[in-house]
């Protein structure tokens, strides 16, 4: 089986690439979401995008990656990742592993992004390194055993 990769942007990135660029880069959402298809497809994988500004709607998706082949998720979870119990609660409810990804480093800037309500059940935390943060956890994914492979 092949590593299927949810990656879930929080809120404001669908304004990537005009949104504050000197934090988080010209790249647009797009961009991003297409170079990092390219990459998954190129270490044979396969690569989901979701995008949504709303907590509920983020709950929601990820609530269906348990039953959708899933088998890792990356999550960008935005502001959400320094208020939400309700995100939290749904990877923990999930039962895949997932990687917290940030364009910036959050323990650069303001106290009140320094903590996460999601990094303790991540398998890894991955910020500051702007779009590399996203293709670094693909990396990462590529080299863990797949289920076959598990039980092989
Ligand atoms: C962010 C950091 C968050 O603090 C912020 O609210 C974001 C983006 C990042 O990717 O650096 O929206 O998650």
């Amino acid at each position: 089986m092949l590593h299927r990769i949810l990656v879930v942007h929080g809120p404001n990135l669908n304004m990537l690439g005009l949104r504050e660029p000197e934090i988080y880069g010209s790249l647009t959402l797009d961009e991003l979401n297409r170079s990092l298809e390219t990459l998954a497809r190129s270490l044979n994988m396969a690569l989901t995008t979701f995008q949504a500004n709303g907590e509920g709607e983020l709950v929601t998706r990820i609530q269906q990656a348990r039953s959708d082949g899933t088998t890792w998720l990356v999550i960008n979870a935005g502001a959400y990742t320094h208020t939400s119990v309700a995100i939290r609660d749904a990877l923990a409810a999930i039962d895949r592993p997932f990687i917290e990804v940030h364009l910036s480093n959050v323990h650069a800037r303001e106290p009140f992004r320094h903590h996460s309500y999601l990094s303790d059940l991540a398998r890894g935390v991955i910020a500051g390194l702007g779009a590399m943060s996203y293709e670094a956890a693909l990396h990462f994914i590529a080299r863990q055993p797949t289920d076959l492979e598990a039980v092989a």
